[in-house]
């Protein structure tokens, strides 16, 4: 069968495009059928995500899509911006690994809450950040051990 897919997208500019993003957001994920926890997950890494465009980048671009396939059902989320990119980000990416830091604590942290999470950022050019939560496949009907 043919999966299908719902996308959307909000630009993210000021504070108050966070706020309505994110109520967006919670509601597709819950439509769709994720769990509470699972949709408190997505909704505060793509907050963070999208608090960095406003305080690092200037705008930039939240886009959702609602995965439904035969192998997985979820939500993969792009933000994308054009600000400054992060020249230090192997750096911030390794000191976020260490259980202390303070600073990288965002990214850290939305790593740690979604299933897959990718970085790209050009100097100069801007950052995006990919990411997906994926439902458990267990109440599959047609799932093979
Ligand atoms: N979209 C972005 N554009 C430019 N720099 C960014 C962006 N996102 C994150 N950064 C840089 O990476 C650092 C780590 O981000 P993060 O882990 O969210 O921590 P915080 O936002 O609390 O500083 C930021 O301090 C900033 O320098
Ligand atoms: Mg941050």
């Amino acid at each position: 069968m043919e999966g299908s897919k719902v996308e959307k997208t909000f630009p993210i500019k000021y504070e108050w495009d966070i706020v309505a993003m994110r109520s967006e957001v919670r509601e597709a994920a819950r439509q769709h059928g994720f769990s509470e926890l699972d949709q408190v997950r997505i909704v505060q890494s793509v907050s963070e995500l999208a608090r960095n465009v406003v305080h690092h980048a200037e705008e930039g671009l939240v886009h959702i899509e609602l995965v439904d396939e035969d192998e997985k059902s979820g939500m993969r989320i792009v933000v994308q911006d054009f600000g400054p990119g992060i020249a230090e980000l192997n750096q911030i990416l390794r000191m976020s690994e260490s259980p202390a830091a303070v600073e990288g604590y965002g990214l850290k942290q939305v790593r740690e809450l979604m299933d897959d999470f990718s970085i790209r950022a050009v100097e100069g050019k801007g950052t995006c950040v990919a990411v997906s939560k994926w439902k458990e496949q267990s109440d599959s009907v047609d799932h093979q051990s």
